[in-house]
């Protein structure tokens, strides 16, 4: 422990979001981690209420945190109150690209049981670049000539801080391997730019092995060989349904952590769950909060705290990796979310 206290601003968010993000702070407690938490009502509900998605004092307030620890946000599936993509656009990305978190770090394990079952791979996902932009627009809308374009937008910047930070993991971690995907047979202008910032910096970094596989092929490889993969770099687009169905494969997104770093400690980072808010099962103390704790975990390593993440980090494989999650407490029919939380926390 570093005993430094860290300032943490806790967006639990929509649905079953502030569930699974108090469990995280439960187990970051119980690693003996101090954390001064800000609480912020923000989400599907707090539009709802108030007609303000993220204002610019609570964003400017943001940034002077520590980290931003985020449960989930948006509304119930179907539900239209919210207009579609005003909170991804106006809240999620807006804090990825307003605060310059560039690199989405989703790290994956394959759970007992799971068709990835014992893989162990990263993806490096770029954050705040590619179709997320924002780039295009419409002309003659509503009219029967109208045209929509949608650009993606890949900077030489951005693309080569992506990878740089994709070798640097790989070379601290065992396999030293790194695969680039991408679409670079059709997509060739950015996929082009791509393979190229990645042999450029290959070249820096000779004792990682690197390859490349196009983004389709690697969706088979994800399924028919999950653990054939160290780490994976890729963009934007590729990398949010990369790692819908990485999480998939490796037992689903209850257990899949994210990590939406600004690596140059500009600001704060911001640390999530990949999954939603799963209103469906919100309020019954069912989610699997694991996915939380694993998020809580990420960010107490991009803070320091090596020690307490590490401990976290084998609690929670501990027991998920026993295959306990998936039988139930005796007395119970499955495991309620505070119960999980607390079997980390004991195992602390
Ligand atoms: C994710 C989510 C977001 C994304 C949405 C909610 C904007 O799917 O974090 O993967 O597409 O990046
Ligand atoms: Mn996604």
């Amino acid at each position: 422990m570093t005993g430094r206290r860290h300032a943490v601003a806790v967006i639990g968010g929509d649905g079953i979001g502030p569930e699974v993000v108090a469990e995280a702070l439960k187990v970051v407690e119980a690693a003996g981690v101090a954390l001064d938490t800000t609480t912020y009502e923000l989400g599907a509900a707090h539009y709802l209420r108030t007609g303000e998605v993220l204002s610019d004092e609570v964003l400017e307030e943001l940034r002077g945190f520590d980290a931003i620890l985020l449960g989930a946000v948006g509304p119930p599936v179907g539900d239209t109150s919210v207009p579609p993509g005003l909170l991804e656009r106006g809240l999620l990305l807006k804090l990825r690209f307003e605060l310059d978190l560039y690199i989405n770090l989703r790290p994956f394990a394959g759970a007992p049981g799971a068709i990835a079952e014992g893989a162990e791979f990263v993806v490096v996902r770029e954050n705040t670049e590619g179709a997320y932009a924002g780039e295009g627009g419409f002309l003659r809308r509503g009219t029967q000539h109208e045209i929509a374009t949608q650009g993606s937008v890949n900077t030489r910047m951005g693309v080569e801080r992506c990878v740089r930070f994709a070798f640097e993991l790989a070379e601290r971690r065992p396999a030293h391997r790194l695969t680039l995907v991408h679409k670079t047979n059709v997509l060739t202008f950015a996929g082009d730019l791509w393979r190229r910032t990645v042999e450029e910096v290959a070249a820096d970094h000779s004792g990682v092995a690197h390859d490349y596989q196009h983004v389709d092929a690697a969706c088979i490889y994800l399924v028919e060989r999950p653990r054939s993969y160290d780490v994976i770099v890729t963009d934007n687009l590729f990398g949010d349904i990369l790692t819908d169905l990485a999480g998939a494969v490796c037992g689903g997104h209850g257990l899949s952590p994210s990590a939406n770093l600004n690596p140059a400690r500009t600001g704060p980072s911001l640390f999530e769950p990949v999954h939603g808010a799963a209103h469906d099962i919100a309020g019954q103390g069912v989610a699997n909060p694991v996915a939380a704790i694993r998020s809580a975990s990420l960010m107490l390593d991009f803070l320091g705290e090596t020690d307490a993440a590490a401990r976290i980090d084998k609690a929670v494989a501990d027991l998920v990796g026993s295959g306990q999650l998936s039988r139930p407490p005796t007395g119970a029919d499955r495991w309620s979310t505070s119960a999980i939380g607390e079997a980390i926390a004991e195992r602390l």
